[in-house]
């Protein structure tokens, strides 16, 4: 098969792991017959300073013209005093509202060899495997009114939801929940917020459609305390766009680091990829970030959007291979380093590649 992919790779770290990412996918697609077709795009700070605005046109007509699109980070401390709307970030809320997946689905799946690197306790963290659905053109990022008055000295900004808006998500987690452990936790503020009871009773109407899943209820503040309590407990967690983005970084403590998260949206044009993490501008350009998440979620790529369940899961096993041998990215080594093979971004990506051409070799 042919598979299109644009990189916007943006800043700080977004590079060096898309770079990584990409050389997975080129061997997988190699191994396996398939054409992969990779250009490459400005986005984020990179393009503010070179193009003028942080997502030029010609990005967004590469993204809306290709099968899937895999985004680095965006961001950078130089660009923190501009209002929101001409930051990196705008780039990166511009693409993901033009390409229109609504469903974020952010996998924290705690790797058993990485349990000693979570500040948890192994035995409350082992096991876990959560799958969030965040919704991600709603909520307070695309809700209007939004200001900031300087005259009066108020800003506000709007939480806001339809029902068919929360339904369509709503569908999207309840099916997924339904292909794994059959449990979803919804996830909001019922108890203060009428946006928050919309929701509430949107996905109890769409509870009704899935016999099959059990659907429980969780305020925010409590699910923010639940998952660092027991986080086994939890299999699909499905949330609003701002306590999403809280809660999948949370979670990064179950799975030792934030570095490891993978993110997919779908449900739109094309679907978009992006690791969790941020542009990390302190270590960018050193070789010292963590690469897993960017594969992970090339991996994601494979799955979603070319229905390569075979080559998707055989990068995540090599994934576990890689940890389970003892390498580590600085980040993972933060706990009983003597142990470890501390790699460089570019040696991890490579030991994943050796790892993942031997079994798609074998198999
Ligand atoms: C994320 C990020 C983004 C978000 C930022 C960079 C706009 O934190 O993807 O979680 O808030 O959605
Ligand atoms: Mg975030």
């Amino acid at each position: 098969m042919k598979l299109r992919i644009l990189v916007v790779a943006g800043d700080g770290i977004g590079p060096e792991v898309t770079n990584e990412a990409v050389a997975v996918l080129r061997d997988v697609a190699d191994l396996g017959g398939h054409t992969l077709e990779i250009t490459a795009k400005r986005i984020g700070g990179v393009a503010i300073v070179q193009d003028g605005t942080p997502l030029p046109a010609e990005t967004l007509e590469a993204a809306l013209a290709s099968d899937a699109v895999l985004l680095g980070a965006v961001g950078g401390n130089e660009f923190n005093s501009l209002p929101p709307d001409k930051r990196p970030e705008a780039g990166l809320l511009q693409i993901r509202a033009a390409l229109g997946g609504f469903a974020n689905l952010r996998p924290a799946f705690a790797f058993k060899e990485l349990a000693v690197n979570s500040p948890l306790r192994p035995e409350i963290v082992e096991g876990a495997d959560i799958l969030f659905v965040r919704e991600l053109l709603g909520g307070l990022y695309f809700g209007k009114p939004r200001e900031w008055n300087r005259t009066t000295g108020e800003a506000w900004n709007t939480m806001r939801y339809t029902r068919d808006e929360v339904a369509r998500v709503a569908r999207i987690a309840f099916q997924l929940a339904s292909q794994r452990r059959r449990k979803l936790t919804s996830v909001d503020k019922a108890n203060v917020l009428e946006v928050s009871q919309l929701w509430r009773a949107t996905v109890n109407e769409v509870a009704a459609e899935f016999p099959g899943v059990t659907v429980e209820h969780q305020y925010v503040d409590a699910m923010a305390m639940h998952l660092m309590n027991q986080p086994r407990n939890y299999d699909v967690v499905l949330t609003e766009n701002l306590f999403g983005d809280i809660l999948s970084d949370e979670s990064a403590v179950i799975t030792g680091s934030l570095g490891m998260l993978p993110s997919a949206t779908i449900g739109g044009k094309v679907n978009l990829y992006e690791p969790v993490h941020g542009s990390a501008p302190d270590i960018a350009g050193k070789g010292l970030a963590n690469p897993l998440g960017a594969i992970l979620t090339g991996a994601l790529i494979l799955r979603y959007s070319a229905k390569l369940e075979a080559e998707a899961s055989a990068i995540e096993a090599a994934v576990r291979k890689v940890l389970e041998r003892g390498f580590r990215t600085p980040d993972l080594a933060r706990s009983n380093p003597q142990g470890f093979t501390v790699l460089s971004t570019k040696d991890m990506g490579a030991k994943v590649r050796e790892s993942v051409k031997t079994s798609l070799v074998n198999a």
